[in-house]
């Protein structure tokens, strides 16, 4: 994620946008920002995970409405069947599981607002670190932000002894729906499509004049892989999966990388007005030994669309926890991120 500063300063630098865009939204920082100062958005990502959290930014319903469908569900039958191993043993208490099983098997079905909101819900409170005070997260103690894999995490439980308790599910999605929603602005209007951007992209009608976003960061190759378990919670396998389909990241060099980001600034323009403006946060992993500026510029170059950029600057030093790379866990401190500013100024062949 990168920090809520960053959309909210190009929000009011840029007053007279009416729709904003995000063609690699994550979890909506933009789509949110976009809410917050009264306008509609549409956020495109390829990961079903972050779609879904994503969507959830742009839902109007009420703490209420969530914990009587988590009701209902967790009133009936209980359904589906909780994956079997070592792992689903360690990681979830057996009546917990039970629920969580069920809310995953019911939720499958349903294309409510409400229920697009507790899929959020749930995502949010699936795993995470064990409060000693009252529960957060569903799961045993693990890390919030992305999920061990399976062998390590029951290691590291084993080793401790580490019995995973009993957590209400119903009480922690109340919590949860009401701390997110109580005090939720006003929906605006908008819409996530899961997809990638390109293709998405040509198949929208809208046009955008102020364009947000943060590609994946190069070098890192880990977006799908940690979220595993929210992926099973969605409908995927209650593995980790292997390949990362369709992921800009997964690009064999940086020359292919620029080439698929310039598509991505080609397909925005073709979806902009003369004089939009696109917002970009940028990063490379140190690991990956090269200069994130100039990747970028280049990208911009590439699409050949009409861009001019008209600044390049830091992105300063956010605050540690806010960093996108120490969000997913595993960066070295060093990781140089960069804010471009570019305006659309002939129109996109
Ligand atoms: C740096 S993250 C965006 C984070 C976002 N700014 C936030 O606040 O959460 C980059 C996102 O691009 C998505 N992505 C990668 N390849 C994509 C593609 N081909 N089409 C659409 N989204 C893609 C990834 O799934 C990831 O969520």
């Amino acid at each position: 994620m990168f920090p809520l500063d960053f959309p909210l300063q190009q929000l009011a630098a840029h007053p007279e946008a009416t729709r904003v865009l995000d063609p690699f939204c994550g979890r909506g920082t933009t789509l949110y920002a976009a809410r917050l100062v009264g306008l509609p958005s549409v956020g495109i990502d390829i990961n079903p995970v972050a779609a879904s959290i994503a969507q959830a930014k742009l839902i109007q319903v009420t703490p209420g409405a969530v914990v009587r469908l988590a009701r209902q569900i967790l009133g009936g039958a209980m359904q589906g069947k909780a994956p079997e191993g070592d792992f689903w043993q360690w990681c979830f208490e057996r009546e917990t599981l039970r629920e969580l099983v069920t809310l995953r098997e019911s939720l499958l079905e349903m294309t409510t607002p409400t229920a697009a909101m507790l899929r959020a819900v749930m995502l949010g409170i699936l795993h995470g670190p064990r409060n000693k005070n009252l529960p957060s997260y569903l799961s045993n103690q693990m890390p919030r932000t992305y999920a061990s894999k399976p062998a390590y995490a029951v290691k590291f439980w084993a080793q401790r002894d580490m019995q995973p308790v009993r957590v209400p599910t119903l009480e922690v999605i109340e919590r949860r729906a009401k701390r997110l929603l109580d005090a939720a602005p006003l929906a605006q209007g908008g819409k996530v499509y899961l997809g990638d951007s390109v293709e998405t992209l040509d198949g929208l009608r809208q046009k955008f004049d102020l364009v947000v976003t943060s590609p994946p960061y190069y070098g890192m190759r880990t977006y799908v892989s940690d979220q595993w378990l929210r992926s099973w919670f969605l409908g995927g396998p209650p593995e980790v999966p292997y390949g990362s389909h369709g992921q800009i990241a997964r690009q064999p060099n940086q020359e292919a990388f620029i080439q698929a980001l310039a598509e991505v600034w080609a397909a925005a323009a073709r979806r902009c007005n003369q004089g939009a403006r696109l917002a970009i946060r940028f990063g490379a992993l140190p690991s990956a030994r090269t200069d994130p500026e100039q990747m970028l510029l280049a990208s911009v170059r590439e699409s050949k669309a009409g861009w001019a950029v008209k600044e390049v600057r830091q992105a300063g030093t956010p605050v540690k926890r806010k960093r996108q790379a120490e969000q997913f866990g595993k960066a070295g401190n060093a990781i140089e991120e960069i804010d471009l500013i570019a305006e659309l100024i002939g129109l996109p062949r």
